[in-house]
This record gives C-alpha cells, structure tokens and sequence, in this order.
C-alpha cells in the first residue's frame, strides 16, 4: 500500500489499522479492545491481550532462525589490536537471557518489580533489560554517562529493588569505574535497593558491599541451565521507566506499557526501517537513551534481525571503524546521529571507501536537526538514502519520517519527512493554539489519542503527565512536543528547535535546569543561567553565565580559569561529563525581567550573534553588555 492511504487509513480507522498491525507479534492471549479511549488524555492499547517483549524478541524465533546471530557485541575498547567479538545467536541468547532472569528471581525480584541498569556498552546490559522483560519486571535503563547525583534522583524516583552494573566502561582505551559512582548515588539516595549484581570486566578494581552486592560471573555458574518460562502479561503493564530531560530540574520517567510498544516497533520495523529477519541492523547508539532501547535491543529482534552493540568511539583507531563492521557483518540497515556524521567526516572523508558496503541499503539518522551538507555528503559518500526521522524518548518510535516500506516518497533536504502512521500531527500558533497556514511556524502538536508504543505516563505521576503534556492547547486534546516547526504546502514538516529549557547535545537531550542546578551546589555561585549555544559539531554545546558570591575571588584570568574548571568539575561529578558546560563566564548580572525570570532567550541570542529580541521588560540592560562583554573576553 502507498504512504498516503495507508496513513489515511492509520489516522481515520485506527481500530483497523492497528489490530492489523497486531498481528505482526505474537500474542499469548488475544486482545478484547484495540483501544480504550475512556479517559483521555490516557489511552490504553490492545486491551487485555497477553504477550511478553522477550518472546516477541527471542523465543518467537528459535524454530525458523535459532542459529542465526541476534546480539552481536563488539568492543573496540578492551581490545588491543582486532576488535573484541561476542557473537550470540537466537538460542544462545535465549540460554543467556534465561540465566540473567534465573540469578534476578533468585534475588526476589518479581513481575513488576524495577531493575535498575547502569552499564557500559556491553552485551550483559541487553542480557539483563530482556531478563527484565522476560519476567515482567520493569527496567529502568540510566545512560553510563550520568553520574552520581542523576543516578541518585533515578533511584529515589524508580525505588529498584536491583541495580545491575559493571566495575567500568571504558572511553578511548581509558577504564571508567562505574562502581564508586553507583556507590556515591546509593550513598545519596533515601531508597536502597536491595541487591546490586555487578559484571567484573577486570577493568577497575571494586570494594563490594557486604550482603548487597553479588558477583554477576558467580551467579551465573549457577544458573547455567536455567529454564526460565516468559510471564505473559496484559498488554498496559509496565515493559520499562527511561528517564528524560524536561523544563524542571527533575527528569520524567517515561512509562511504556507492554504490548502496545512491542506492535509499534513491529509496525516500525516494516513501514519505516524495512528489515528482514535474518538481516543485520546497526545501531550507533547507546542504550541509555530511547534511540538504544528502541532500535538496538527491541525493535531489530522483534523483526527477527541480529542487533550490534558497540562499545567504542566512531574514530578509534581510526574513522573506518563503523564501515569495516557493515562489511564483515553485511549490516542492512544503519541508524546514527548527525553528529556523528560530523565528526567522520571532519577526521577523514575516504575511508567508506575502503570497505564493501554494498549489504546497506540506508542509513537514519536521528536525535537532532540534520543540516544539509552533512546529508548530502553522507549520501553521497554512501551512496544509499539518507533517512531522517524526528521522534522523541515520549513516543518510541519515529513521529515523522519516510515510510519506505510502502513507497519511494522523496525525502526533502532539512526535513524529517511526514505523519507515521498513527500520529496526527500539527503545527499551531502558540498564542492562539490555531493550526498554522503553511510554512508558517508554530508549535508541533500531536492530537490525541497518542498511537500504540508512546508514553503511557509519567512513572507514578499522572498528574504531571498531563500537566506537561496535554495541557497546553485546547483541553486535554492535543500533546505538546516542545518543539518549533513548519509545515510546508506539501505537507513535509521542518523541525526548529525546542520551546522548552531543554538542549540537544550531540543528539543527547539534557535539561539546562539540571545543569543550572548542579552549578548552584558550588559554594562561589550565587546565580547562573545555562543556555544551548549552535554549535558547528555538535548542534548544540551549554554555555554557562555564572554570578560569583565573591567576585574577588575571580578577579584575575587565573582565577576565572581555575572556577571555570572546578564548575566544570562539580557537573561532571554530580550529572556526569556528558552534560559538561563547554563554558563557563562569570559575570556581576544575570538578565533578568522586573519581575525576575531569566531571560534565556535573550542570553542565548546574544552567544549566537543574533539580535536579542523584545527587550521591554528588561530589568537593567546593563545586564546584556555583561553577557556580551564576557564572551568577548
Ligand atoms: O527536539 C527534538 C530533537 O530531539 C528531541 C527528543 O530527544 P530525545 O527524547 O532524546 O529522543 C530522541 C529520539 C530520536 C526532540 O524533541 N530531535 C529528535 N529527532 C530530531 C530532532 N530534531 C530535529 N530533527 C530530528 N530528526
């Protein structure tokens, strides 16, 4: 079927279409009610159906492919000279995933019950979030990135009963203990879970916790031949909690249900990514963040495709990296960042060239605006399509793309296509919260009932769910995405960045309330603004303006520096390097309006070089002299 009828149809019989789109899992039980709208702005997918993500993931496909690879992790960074290579076919995976949720029920953890996972990049990490899914407890995956205050508020807010982890990860070829921060955040915490299970790589070294903490290598030996039956559950269960950055300075935990995710994936997996069983999906990023959750551990195995995990940088040893894994692994299907892109083709354009690419049929790219020239050029040096889809951790899967499983609809450069099927998307006037003429630019929107795989709340607090989201425009009717855009006569939206305080670095969404708030811990701050500043590479970098409590205490060069370091310092250890300020100014005044809110706009338009904007409520102009004098020094 052509996009454009098979939208309609998403969109105008959603009953149909989805109970159709069913049926590319397998269900335990089937479903009385495709949907339950009685209670919008909730809605509740396939109602009453019973069904199991690791089944759809693994078991389901142990008859036809059971010796076919389906997690295939490398690491460039344990390695010393070949990449290291673990290669788990279906079966295999199926006796592993089985151990992993043999040790958790010997541990007590049961059917919704959270597990907490902070890992590396490694194989152990899938293993555990499909013990998870196999037994019906709830993950909670947090990025390896984050550090001790993050994982803190995680814990607090997901009360796990198990946390898994590693001794460390690993960056460019340098051991990253992750044992001694997970041990800061369960210090901090008020919520102690009961046991933390920890894979030992032997790369740093690890005081274990009397009683709580467990040796993963032990464990397993055994469970080595556990048979662990799948829980079937209903359909609105929990499948995980994913964490994400909104306009406060406490992450949201993005709740997806069970059966609802696991169709969308399916459906995805068709109509948008076009992957066959048997085929091999490579995605680049990490499984932190929703990107991970989706289309490395999910999404490729429902379809029946091995997934490649993989530890290590795009340039290391050398920008060849990636493309030498499509070659020996005949990768279909490839999913990355923008900024990724970027930085390959800053470190050395021909490498592609020295590998058989042929297997790829195209590249998606997603998590932040794709500019033009990185398209092109990326297109061009791969010579498969480009496919940009804007999604966010709230949906799951793509909201806007080139559905290609149904037809060749041209991509449009700087857009990231059009309606997947299900979303009925707008872009509305801020004010008025009347849909935009085209080309005319407005919030995007999407009108509700949310289609199957999107959040269902956030965890344990309904109220804020729809106080964020649905509370903005008309009723409880229409979802906010928080971002800017256009739509254009044709009907292809272009994405302009968010309408919130949140930032995308390098495809990694970070709230700058976090950030600001984690600055404020040091004891010479007395006020501080993080802004989101354009950045060539990376889209965007957090720029901070601090007011110190003592300006003498900065008053020389030196001294700026050495603050400037030790803030840095305080984000890295509290939130973790990946929401490190790239700059930090000091500065006697924060603009502010008369009645005292920030003025972060205005802030950062002065870093970007445009013109501030409406300035009349300003409290004392002098302020933006300040801003523009510390950049200038
Ligand atoms: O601002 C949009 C931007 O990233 C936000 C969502 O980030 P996250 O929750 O981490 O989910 C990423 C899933 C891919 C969005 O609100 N964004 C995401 N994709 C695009 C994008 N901006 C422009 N173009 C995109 N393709």
């Amino acid at each position: 079927m052509r996009y454009a009828e098979l939208y309609e149809r998403s969109v105008t019989d959603p009953q149909s279409y989805w109970a159709e789109q069913a049926q590319l899992i397998d269900w335990h039980a089937p479903f009385s009610q495709v949907l339950d709208a009685s209670r919008p702005p909730f809605a509740k997918w396939f109602v009453g159906g019973q069904t199991n993500l690791c089944h759809n993931a693994i078991d389901r496909w142990l008859e036809t492919q059971g010796d076919l690879p389906a997690l295939i992790a490398v690491s460039t960074e344990t390695a010393d000279a070949a990449p290291a290579e673990k290669i788990y076919s279906f079966r295999e995976l199926h006796a592993e995933v089985q151990r992993s949720a043999a040790i958790m029920l010997s541990l007590g953890v049961t059917r919704g019950d959270r597990v907490l996972i902070y890992m590396p990049m490694i194989a152990e990490a899938t293993i555990a979030m499909l013990a998870c899914a196999r037994i019906g407890a709830i993950h909670s995956v947090v990025f390896g990135g984050f550090a001790a205050n993050s994982l803190a508020t995680r814990i607090d807010d997901a009360r796990p009963k198990l946390v898994v982890s590693a001794d460390a990860g690993s960056r460019n070829g340098k051991a990253i203990p992750y044992k001694p921060l997970l041990d800061d955040a369960i210090r901090l915490a008020k919520h102690q879970p009961r046991h933390v299970l920890l894979v030992d790589r032997g790369l740093a070294p690890m005081t274990l916790v009397q009683g709580r903490d467990l040796d993963y290598a032990s464990l397993r030996e055994q469970h080595l031949d556990a048979q662990v039956p799948v829980t079937w559950l209903e359909s609105n269960e929990i499948s995980y909690i994913l964490y994400t950055s909104g306009t406060t300075g406490i992450p949201k935990g993005v709740q997806r249900d069970v059966g609802g995710y696991a169709v969308a994936l399916a459906s995805s997996m068709q109509t948008i990514f076009c992957g066959k069983p048997g085929e091999v999906y490579f995605s680049t990023s990490d499984i932190g963040w929703v990107v991970g959750h989706s289309y490395i551990v999910y999404g490729p195995l429902i379809a029946g495709m091995a997934t490649i995990m993989y530890e290590g940088l795009p340039v290391r040893p050398d920008a060849g990296i990636w493309w030498s894994m499509v070659e020996k692994y005949r990768v279909t299907r490839m999913f990355s960042a923008p900024t990724a892109v970027r930085v390959l083709k800053k470190q050395a354009p021909e490498f592609m060239k020295k590998y058989d690419l042929s297997s790829l049929k195209a590249l998606y790219l997603a998590g932040e605006p794709l500019d033009e020239t990185t398209s092109q050029w990326i297109s061009s040096a791969l010579g498969v399509p480009v496919i940009d889809n804007y999604w966010q951790t709230e949906s799951g899967w793509p909201i806007l793309s080139i559905a290609r499983g149904t037809d060749d609809s041209p991509t449009r450069l700087g857009s990231p296509g059009v309606p997947m099927p299900g979303y009925k998307v707008r872009v509305i006037d801020e004010s008025t919260g009347d849909t935009c003429a085209a080309n005319r630019k407005g919030v995007v929107v999407i009108d509700w009932p949310l289609p199957p795989g999107c959040m269902q709340t956030v965890y344990g607090d309904d109220a804020r769910y729809v106080d964020t989201y649905w509370s903005r425009f008309g009723g409880q009717q229409v979802y906010s995405t928080f971002d800017w855009g256009i739509r254009d006569e044709d009907g292809y939206y272009f994405i302009l960045g968010r309408t919130d305080d949140v930032i995308n670095v390098a495809g990694h969404r970070l709230g700058t309330r976090e950030i600001e708030e984690s600055i404020s811990s040091h004891p010479n701050v007395s006020e501080v603004a993080v802004v989101g500043v354009e950045d060539k590479l990376k889209g965007q970098v957090a720029v901070a303006f601090v007011v110190p409590r003592n300006a003498d205490a900065v008053a020389t060069p030196q001294a700026r520096q050495a603050f400037e370091a030790e803030v840095m310092g305080v984000v890295d250890r509290q939130l973790g390097t990946v929401a490190r300020p790239a700059r930090v100014h000091c500065i006697g005044l924060l603009p502010k309006t008369r009645s005292g809110k920030l003025l972060r706009r205005a802030i950062q338009a002065i870093c970007e070089g445009r013109d501030a904007g409406d300035l009349t409520t300003i409290e004392d102009p002098a302020s933006l002299q300040q801003i523009r004098a510390a950049l200038a020094g």
